[in-house]
């Protein structure tokens, strides 16, 4: 494990899935936030921050392919010849022969961007951020079956104590009532104003389920395409997000535009506040770490990394959104802590922590 690039002299592929918790947690919240701190008349266009997330992440991308090229050729010494060559250069491997192979993950994680916003619309934010963990699950059979990857027994069995951690902390939801996300901590719900939000946890669920296999095809298939050729990350990344830019401008066609609201910007932009901003920037910020986890660990790894990020979340939640702490939250999130952490223990040491974690 001390292979591989550092950061501050520690290893990159820690810091990444260190990191990669933290933006979780931080992305359900401020996005559910985003969603529900207005009432649905006034909210922002999900579609054009999807389109935002792949327009900037894939302009940073290319900054840092473009830099890593001119720094390689030494284009800082040699004028701007040198710079002039960088660019055709790193436009060369953009527009390479096998490009097209980021299609599929580029229409995959449109796909899944759009449905986390109907998923963390209707659900509660610790409930949402539990449930997506499922995805873990989707990713290893893809990585099995698109990978070949060989799996021990007791990673499997780590896998369904995830599963299992999952549904668990799910009842908690069973028996709950409805109620308006932005109803304020102790208010009576029959008081609140009619124009509020109300989630719809059938369809949240619905749309968690479909994200999570996108999440996993798509996770394992850019891996696949990664790790099969000598293509630079950040190259592949302009890649995705160039291919990422038809289905994401699609159903902004079918947007309906108002003269009185100015241009189309204007128009697609509108009651793009503070939180839509911040959502976006901490979904740039997702998609460049969670190239850099799946480069230099893998899909598997990262899901268990961000199912640490329930831990935060959960905090969060009970501060910010007064989450009520019930039974089977604790309980399902401490069996999927208690996997995540089997599932990382070194081959050989896996039977002993299985026993010792069947007979406490
Ligand atoms: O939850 P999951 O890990 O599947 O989410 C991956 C997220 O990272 C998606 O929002 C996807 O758009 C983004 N991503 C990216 N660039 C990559 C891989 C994933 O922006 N190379």
């Amino acid at each position: 494990d001390s292979k591989g690039p550092t950061i501050c002299g520690l290893p990159l592929k820690y810091v990444s899935l260190v990191t990669l918790a933290v933006q979780n947690a931080a992305l359900s919240i401020v996005m559910h936030q985003s969603r529900v701190s207005a009432p649905a008349a006034q909210s922002y266009s999900p579609a054009t921050a999807v389109l935002l997330n792949e327009l900037l992440k894939g302009a940073i991308s290319f900054v840092i392919a473009f830099l890593r090229v001119a720094y390689a050729s030494d284009a800082g010494n040699l004028g701007f010849a040198g710079w002039f060559f960088a660019l055709r250069r790193v436009c060369q491997e953009i527009f390479s022969p096998d490009c097209w192979k980021l299609s599929i993950p580029a229409l995959l994680y449109v796909v899944q961007n759009s449905l986390q916003f109907v998923a963390v619309s209707n659900l509660p934010v610790a409930t949402f951020q539990v449930t997506y963990q499922m995805k873990i699950l989707t990713t290893a059979a893809f990585s099995v079956a698109l990978l070949r990857k060989r799996l021990s027994s007791s990673k499997w069995i780590s896998l369904f104590f995830l599963a299992a951690g999952v549904a668990i902390v799910q009842l908690q939801t069973i028996g709950t009532r409805e109620v308006p996300a932005n109803t304020p901590v102790g208010s009576a719900h029959e008081s609140a104003p009619l124009h509020i939000h109300i989630m719809s946890p059938l369809k949240g669920f619905g749309a968690v389920t479909a994200a999570c296999f996108t999440s996993g095809l798509a996770g394992v298939y850019f891996e696949m395409v990664l790790k099969n050729s000598k293509a630079d990350l950040w190259v592949r990344n302009v890649q995705l997000s160039l291919f990422s830019l038809p289905p994401a401008i699609f159903p902004l066609l079918f947007q309906t535009y108002h003269p009185a609201h100015g241009g189309i910007w204007a128009n697609l932009l509108r009651n793009f506040g503070g939180w839509a901003w911040a959502t976006v920037s901490i979904q740039v910020l997702g998609g460049l770490i969670t190239a850099i986890v799946i480069k230099y660990s893998d899909n598997i790894l990262k899901g268990f990394a961000t199912s640490l990020s329930i831990v935060f979340s959960f905090l969060a939640s009970v501060a910010l959104f007064g989450f009520h702490i019930t039974p089977s939250f604790v309980i399902g999130s401490s069996v999927v802590l208690v996997a995540t952490w089997m599932y990382n223990q070194p081959p050989g040491k896996e039977l002993v922590s299985i026993t010792s974690v069947m007979h406490g």
